[in-house]
């Protein structure tokens, strides 16, 4: 794992960077997409090169982490729109070839499976971006999920909501509690994954990710485990570190 410690705005460049690599490698790339807050200046970074650099998605297939279940098809925040509007729309990405958990699926145990099925036969996902919960998630993998899990329903833990209430209008009531979303052993396929994390609430997950046992109690620690993936941070969300100094 390598780690990189730099001011906020740089660490968007260097994510952006990633994915400009790997979409110029390979037009037809796979590409993992995250949504909450952490990923927003990476896109915002890829689709000014979109805009000024001739960037092309056209190609490119993506997927989405996870989706909450029991959300307004046309609700802002359901990820699937999240999607849309933050990178997909602003990068002319054909909406047609990105896609998420189906968390409006009445079975979803088979959305679980059908969404497996569709990362594996689109040849697996070259780059993933993530962030991290503060209680270590990664996608909505909460505490004490297995190091091995597949794509599957999930609750959301009290502070998962609480943390995302703030996109809620900070109303907790309206913020989901069943979650459909990529399982940690999903994750791990990912042939490359950039996690980005800032801000001091972030500290102690980024410690134990880093510096930590790999426990299910904190679910990121398996990335421990991944021969190829950076971990961007900025100086508060390193604050926990005690053997790497900014
Ligand atoms: C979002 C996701 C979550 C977030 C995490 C951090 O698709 O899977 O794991 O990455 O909750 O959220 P932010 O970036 O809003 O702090």
């Amino acid at each position: 794992m390598e780690l990189i410690i730099a001011p906020a705005a740089q660490l968007a460049i260097l994510a952006a960077d990633r994915f400009e690599a790997v979409l110029r490698a390979k037009p037809r790339a796979v590409l993992g997409l995250a949504t909450g807050s952490s990923p927003l200046p990476t896109y915002d970074e890829l689709a000014r090169r979109h805009r000024e650099g001739g960037l092309s998605f056209a190609q490119a297939t993506g997927f989405t982490l996870d989706e909450y279940v029991g959300i307004d098809l046309d609700h802002p925040e359901r990820y699937r729109n999240v999607i849309a509007r933050e990178i997909t729309d602003r990068v002319q990405w054909p909406a047609g070839q990105v896609s998420g958990p189906d968390g409006s699926a009445a079975d979803l145990t088979a959305a679980a499976a059908a969404y497996e099925t569709a990362i594996r036969d689109a040849g697996g996902v070259d780059l993933q971006i993530l962030g991290i919960g503060s209680n270590g998630h990664i996608a909505f993998n909460e505490p004490l999920s297995a190091l091995t899990s597949r794509t599957r329903s999930v609750p959301l833990t009290e502070q998962t909501r609480r943390d995302n209430a703030r996109f809620f209008g900070g109303n907790l009531d309206l913020v989901p509690t069943l979650c459909l979303t990529q399982g940690l052993g999903t994750i791990m396929e990912a042939r490359e994954i950039v996690l980005v994390a800032t801000g001091a609430g972030k500290a102690e997950a980024i410690a134990q990710l880093v510096e930590g046992p790999i426990s299910a109690s904190w679910p990121a620690t398996v990335l421990q485990m991944h021969p190829n993936t950076t971990v961007l941070v900025d100086k508060a969300a390193a604050a926990g570190l005690t053997r790497h100094r900014p």
